[in-house]
Formats: structure tokens, C-alpha cells, sequence
């Protein structure tokens, strides 16, 4: 691991030679981190600004999944104010560079030997056209399971292991009172489910053709109709409230023990470990039964618009520093619930659910069951992603059958490219 010392000298030679030393300023920042949790490691990142002594401008715009604050940043850029500096995901990066508005960070990657250390799989959206546009800070993956504990304990529930036991648990905590699967009627959340119950339908094969290759058979074969089977499974078990529901609200019904279970991404956890719950002990966390082994992440980036002036240009190269240095990422992944976006950072620092899942990334990147998540933006542009919410979130809603929901889906996505 590189040293500090090495690293700031590194950093003070690209600034002087692209800023001709000019001075850091504020750099305002879009972001959807609101919850307990995503605030909590919000304040890591501009705690760690300030002591670099870049002013930071909120920007947040509620909403789990981002899709308001893409609607917000559309409206700042059509309006000729783009922000410094927007927590993205996949695809919206790559389409925001296709626009020509990113900056580029080529000198303080290059300073830093961001190339050797981020994995490919993360690189092909934080570049464009083969130069960096966006400082990854995370990898998430969507395909987990958060179980209260005590709940498990009182009803005894060992952690399933299939979906056939993952049914037989839920039915278990609803006959004792409880809450199967906390759940919040939102169509992300409802994709984000998705991710995993296709992966343990038809594992990463199928995952692959249906939602990234979009492979019209895979889309509205029998295992899709089986995927949407699982789906009104799940539907049978949330509460009558769960319309509208913020994911962290639903969390908190598991942290509660209102709740048995909740299928979300990894951000989760940073909603137990802010509640002062520890992963094991009071919690579990385990992939979706039926999808061990395979993993559908999505890296939260912060992708750089274009400036104008030096010093703009130097908050957003320190800032980019700051996001990739390994002790920042340490700090902040402990509490977002994430992994670190670099392969050399040391793992004994991070708990048991973190560790297990950079254990998991890197054994399903190995044999090649690491996929984008579709629910967030890594298997698909906007609107093939947009269309597929719809689709899912009707069928969730009691509007198709699975086999209508399946046909509809092949509709959908051909209609959306
Ligand atoms: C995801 C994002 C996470 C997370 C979640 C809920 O899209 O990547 O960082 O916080 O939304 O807001």
C-alpha cells in the first residue's frame, strides 16, 4: 500500500502541473445519501474534504436509487449549472460523457496508479473513450438478504439456505405475527429484489442474457415466468403499508424485529451499523437463497462536469484523490455498508458481512458470476432499465400474471432501444 507521503507528493505534482498551483475552492456535490447510514458516511467524505480544505456545497436530493437526482441534475445542466461533482451510477455515467460535459481525471489517475489497482469491471464505467471521467468510492452488490437475529432465534429459523427454505422461514415469521419481508413499494426497490431472485433462477447465465444481453428468449422464456413467480411469492409476504415505503424504513422494521427479512443492497447494513447493531450477533446477511455465489454490483462513482477555471478543476482532482486513497476508502465503505473500489486495500478493518462480500467479489469476478446490477444501473441503459421497473413493478402490483409480466418484459425492452 502506497504511504501518505508518497502519495501527496505525487498529488502536489500533477496539481502544479495541470493548475499551475491554483487554489482549492468549494466544490458543490449532488448526491442521494439521505438516510442515517448514507448520511453518516457522507460526512466521512466531507470531513476528509475539509481537512484538504475543500469547502463542500450539499446537493442532496432524497430518493434511494438516484432517480430523482438524475432528474435534478438533467434540469442543472439544461440550465447551464452543472454541479461540481454527482454520485452516478453505470450506465448514466457513460451516457453524461457521450454528451461531452465530464471533465477528465487522467492526470491524478495516472498519478496514482488508479489503473493497476481498480478492477476492470468497475473501470469500464468510470472511463470513456479509454480516459477517466469519475472516481469510484464503493461497490455495493443487491443480491442480500438482512435478517433480524433474535426473530430468527425466537422463531427457530436456521439461515436458509434455498429458496425452498427462504419461503418456509417467511411463511414461519408471518404465522408468528411478524412481518415476512419488510418491503418498500418503490419500482427500485422492486428491481432491486429482482436482481437477485433471477440470479437464483437461472443463475448468471441467464442473468446475463436476459438483463444485460437482452436476449428476447431468456426475456420471456419459462425461467422469466418462474422469475415472476418468485416475485408474487415475495408479494405475499410484505405488509398491507408497504406502498411508498423509503428502503430505509424498511430496514428499520427488521433492525425493529417488526420484521423477518428484507432483500436489499448492501447500503442496508450501513442502516443496522448506524442503529449500533453488529453484523452476527444481532443480524445476519447472507445472498439471496438460491444466487450464492454470484454477485450483481454496482459502484457508486463520482463522475467530474467539465470547469472552466484552474482552481475548480483542482477541488475536483483533490477530491478525486481523496475518494481513491485506501485509508478513505477504509473509512468510508466501514460505514456505508460497500466495499472498497480498489483491490489493495486490507480487509481486517471491515466486519464480518463485508469481508464475506469482498470474499464473494472477488470469487465471482474469478469465475465470471460477477454481473452488472440491472436494478441500479449496471446492466443496461436508462431506458431499457426504466422499462423493465415498469414491467416489474406492475406484475408486483397485481397487474399481470407471471406470464403476461414475462411477455410484456420482451415488449418493454424492445420498445425502449
Ligand atoms: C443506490 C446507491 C447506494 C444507496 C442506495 C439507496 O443506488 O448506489 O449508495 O445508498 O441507492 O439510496
Amino acid at each position: 500500500m502506497r504511504n501518505t507521503f508518497g502519495k501527496t507528493t505525487a498529488m502536489a505534482a500533477v496539481l502544479a502541473a495541470t493548475t499551475g498551483m491554483a487554489q482549492a475552492e468549494d466544490v458543490e456535490v449532488l448526491h442521494w445519501w439521505t438516510s442515517g447510514g448514507e448520511a453518516a458516511a457522507l460526512s466521512v467524505l466531507k470531513q476528509n474534504l475539509e481537512t484538504e480544505e475543500i469547502g463542500w456545497i450539499d446537493m442532496p436530493v432524497a430518493g434511494g436509487g438516484g432517480e430523482a437526482a438524475m432528474t435534478t441534475l438533467r434540469a442543472r445542466v439544461t440550465s447551464g449549472d452543472a454541479p461540481t461533482a454527482v454520485q452516478m451510477l453505470g450506465f448514466d455515467i457513460q451516457d453524461w460523457a457521450a454528451e461531452g460535459v465530464l471533465g477528465n481525471l487522467n492526470d491524478v489517475a495516472e498519478a496514482e496508479g488508479w489503473d493497476a489497482v481498480v478492477p476492470e469491471a468497475l473501470q469500464a464505467f468510470s472511463k470513456y473513450d479509454g480516459n477517466w471521467v469519475a472516481a469510484p468510492v464503493n461497490v455495493h452488490s443487491s443480491n442480500w438478504v438482512w435478517a433480524n437475529k433474535a426473530v430468527l432465534d425466537e422463531l427457530g429459523i436456521e439461515e436458509p439456505k434455498t429458496w425452498e427454505e427462504f419461503v418456509a422461514a417467511l411463511q414461519a415469521a408471518k404465522d408468528a405475527g411478524k412481518t415476512g419481508l419488510a418491503h418498500g413499494g418503490q419500482p427500485w426497490q422492486e428491481a432491486t429484489i429482482f436482481d437477485g431472485v433471477v440470479l437464483s433462477v437461472g443463475g448468471p447465465e441467464f442473468y446475463r442474457a436476459a438483463l444485460i444481453d437482452l436476449d428476447a428468449e431468456a426475456l420471456g422464456g419459462e425461467q422469466m415466468v418462474e422469475a415472476f413467480n418468485r416475485m408474487g411469492t415475495l408479494r405475499s409476504f410484505v405488509d398491507d403499508n408497504f406502498s411508498g415505503r423509503d428502503w430505509n424504513l424498511a430496514s428499520a422494521m427488521v433492525i425493529n424485529g417488526d420484521a423477518a427479512f428484507q432483500i436489499m443492497g448492501d447500503w442496508a447494513k450501513g442502516e443496522f451499523v448506524n442503529a449500533g447493531k453488529v453484523p452476527g450477533e444481532d443480524f445476519l446477511c447472507f445472498r439471496v437463497p438460491g444466487s450464492d455465489g454470484a454477485v450483481s454490483f454496482l459502484s457508486d462513482q463520482f463522475a467530474m462536469f467539465a470547469q472552466g477555471d484552474d482552481a475548480a478543476k483542482e477541488a475536483q482532482a483533490k477530491m478525486a484523490s481523496a475518494i481513491m486513497s485506501p485509508e478513505f476508502q477504509i473509512a468510508f465503505n466501514t460505514v456505508k455498508g460497500s466495499v472498497p473500489s480498489r483491490t489493495d486495500v486490507d480487509a481486517s478493518p471491515f466486519d464480518s458481512c463485508a469481508q464475506k462480500g469482498m470474499e464473494q467479489l472477488a470469487a465471482a469476478s474469478e469465475s465470471g458470476s460477477l454481473v452488472g446490477s440491472m436494478g441500479h444501473g449496471h446492466a443496461n441503459r436508462a431506458a431499457v432499465k426504466n422499462a423493465m421497473y415498469d414491467v416489474i413493478t406492475a406484475h408486483f402490483n397485481g397487474e399481470f400474471t407471471a406470464e403476461e409480466a414475462a411477455d410484456e418484459l420482451v415488449n418493454a425492452v424492445e420498445a425502449a432501444q
